[in-house]
């Protein structure tokens, strides 16, 4: 099943998430929300972007090789399940990379991130993993875990970028924007 993309501006984006239950319900959300990432042609997806407020995000890197230039030649295959998430530690050289978001369409602007992340989560099996990654799956972690504590890669823009994507978000806020994928606003 493919759900909605929850729209910039509805408060179901806001809210810290919470423990989920690893139980058969949760492997039919998880199969839906890989189902939906890729009917959206993303590289991520956050439980809060279908309106699910539990620490659960996926990951793909594996469509981006090469393609354009996110992704470094010798990163590995990541196709991953973050259940219950924690990250233990973020390091390496904090770099500048361009972001987007499925939840706020057409507004792309530069994050800067550390370089690497050490993250304890459970998997797609429910098995407890400690693992580090780097590069483009770091990256799509970081966004992603932000998701999970209500947090936007918008809010981490310079002060300029914001003023200049303001009145973009408003338009996002109101249902003015075009997607192929369906979305769902705040109710005003
Ligand atoms: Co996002």
């Amino acid at each position: 099943m493919i759900y909605p993309i929850i729209a910039y501006g509805n408060p179901l984006l806001r809210r810290t998430c919470t423990d989920v239950a690893m139980n058969d319900q949760l492997k039919v959300v998880v199969d839906n929300m890989f189902e939906t990432m890729n009917h959206c042609n993303g590289v991520g997806l956050a439980a809060p972007q279908v309106g699910i407020t539990g620490r659960i995000f996926i990951v793909d890197n594996t469509k981006t090789k090469g393609d354009d230039g996110r992704r470094a030649e010798d990163e590995p295959d990541v196709k991953e399940v973050f259940i219950n998430a924690e990250i233990l530690e973020e390091f390496d050289k904090p770099t500048s990379m361009e972001e987007g978001c499925l939840s706020i369409p057409g507004i792309y602007g530069n994050v800067v991130r550390p370089g690497s992340v050490r993250i304890r989560y459970y998997d797609g099996n429910y098995q407890l993993q400690v693992k580090v990654f780097h590069g483009f799956a770091a990256r799509i972690i970081q966004h992603e875990y932000d998701h999970i504590e209500g947090i936007l890669f918008v809010d981490k823009l310079k002060s300029v970028k914001k003023q200049m994507i303001r009145r973009k978000l408003e338009d996002i806020k109101k249902g003015v924007v075009d997607t192929k994928y369906k979305m769902k606003f705040a109710s005003l």
